[in-house]
């Protein structure tokens, strides 16, 4: 078996399997410990945690081929609509010890699978909250580099821009993931991710890539974005 870095992306790498499969892995920030029934590979001192792209939207916008991905060691984060901690968690391994997530979460019952992770990654914390009212907990959040927004909601973009404006360094980045069938059950969901990215750039953000995530996620976008 065989580890090589993720295109040139920082805390991204690939495993390589004897029979010549691919995988995608994050170096595992806990050591031993699981989040979602993960496959571990220990290789050499290190351990690296497989990344599922039919369970993580991050992990399927990398896989089809986004350009550049904004988080890397040592990045601070906002992450809305954390859930019990699938794609935080893989964040978390990427950011390092330096980094820092903020994992927003309004469910209770999805936060107190949070609470159990952040008890173990020292890099994130779980805050129970509407993404809807960044007011809430802004005393909780310091500046960060990336907002990443994955909460299925109609006003998702709306969401987005609300906590980029109150939380985003500036030349900081945004990634978006869109869910069309929470915004309309009937639309093409490539008009309604064009006008997703019509809101964002209305509310001044440059929009540097959109990833169509089928067949891994159907009916799903990545948008990445930056504000000037
Ligand atoms: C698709 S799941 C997120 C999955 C997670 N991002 C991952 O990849 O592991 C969407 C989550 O957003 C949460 N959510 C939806 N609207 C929200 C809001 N307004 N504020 C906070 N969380 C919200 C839901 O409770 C749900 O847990």
């Amino acid at each position: 078996m065989e580890i090589k870095k993720y295109k040139s992306f920082e805390g991204i790498y690939h495993v390589i399997f004897p029979e010549g499969v691919r995988k995608i892995a994050t170096l595992n920030f806990t050591p031993g410990h699981r989040v979602y029934g993960e496959d571990l590979i220990p290789l050499g001192k290190q351990e690296y945690r497989l990344w599922d792209p039919t369970r993580s939207k991050l992990a399927a916008a990398i896989v089809k081929g986004l350009k550049k991905v904004p988080i890397i060691p040592g990045s601070y984060v906002l992450y809305l609509g954390a859930a019990s901690g699938t794609t935080p968690s893989h964040v978390s391994d990427i950011i390092g010890l330096k980094g820092f997530e903020y994992c927003i979460e309004f469910s209770p019952r999805s936060i107190r699978d949070l609470v159990f992770l952040c008890e173990k990654r020292q890099n994130m914390s779980p805050i129970l909250e509407d993404a809807r009212y960044p007011k809430n907990y802004e005393y909780l959040v310091n500046p960060v580099d990336v907002v990443y927004c994955d909460i299925a909601q109609p006003d998702q973009a709306k969401i987005m821009a609300d906590n980029a404006n109150a939380f985003l360094k500036k030349g900081g980045y945004i990634l978006l993931a869109i869910k069309a069938r929470s915004i309309s059950s009937t639309k093409n969901p490539s008009i309604i991710y064009k006008q997703q990215m019509e809101i964002l750039e209305d509310e001044g953000f440059e929009i540097i890539e959109a990833i169509d995530l089928h067949p891994l996620e159907k009916d799903h976008a990545m948008i990445l974005g930056k504000k000037n």
